[in-house]
């Protein structure tokens, strides 16, 4: 478990199943991450017993005076010769949002990159318009490389994808 403040990354437990199989099928959520489509029982639950086995690396964000699973922190892309990852970030539990959760968990999987997966750069994808989300990466020390016109289209618009990225410090 990686500690924070207030929040941890830590493995994602069997109890979980229930939360994110909610998140999943939540369409005002997953449409800031993805095309939203209904996921059905059989195919998340074999989504969630190969959990760890594709090579990406899924986190849960536990708010740690509750012991309380709020949202996810997902390595989906981890490239050992470029020594680059790509990540995902929500906090499926709206309560939970714009209280700074967002950030401290994004610290927490920066320093894991850099300590752990020994890598030297961390990139993301945003929509244009997701505001907090854009605010949570820069306050997180990530920097706007590069914009994607129309690159996606959600909820009958289009949107431009943000390129963000944070390089390792020292170069090495
Ligand atoms: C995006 C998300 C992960 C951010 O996590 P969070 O815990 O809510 O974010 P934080 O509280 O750490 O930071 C939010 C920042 O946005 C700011 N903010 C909040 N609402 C805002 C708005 N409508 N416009 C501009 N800024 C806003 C906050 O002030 C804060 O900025 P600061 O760090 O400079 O004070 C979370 O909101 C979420 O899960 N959203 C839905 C899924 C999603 O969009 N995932 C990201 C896909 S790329």
């Amino acid at each position: 478990m990686l500690k924070g403040q207030d929040i941890a990354l830590a493995a994602i437990q069997k109890d979980d199943q229930e939360l994110l199989y909610q998140w999943l099928n939540d369409p005002d959520l997953m449409r800031w991450l993805t095309p939203y489509r209904p996921i059905d029982p059989a195919s998340f639950a074999n989504w969630f017993n190969n959990i760890g086995r594709d090579g990406t690396i899924l986190f849960g964000i536990r708010y740690l005076p509750e012991n309380k699973l709020i949202g996810t922190l997902h390595f989906t892309t981890i490239n050992n010769v470029h020594r680059t990852g790509e990540i995902a970030l929500k906090i499926g539990n709206t309560e939970y949002r714009g209280k700074g959760y967002g950030h401290a968990a994004l610290t927490l999987a920066v320093q894991f990159a850099w300590d752990d997966l020994n890598l030297q750069r961390v990139a993301l994808t945003v929509y244009h318009d997701n505001e907090p989300a854009i605010q949570a990466y820069k306050a997180a020390g990530f920097e706007l490389e590069g914009r994607m016109r129309r690159a996606v289209h959600v909820k009958g618009a289009w949107k431009d994808l943000l390129v963000m990225s944070i390089l390792r410090p020292e170069a090495r």
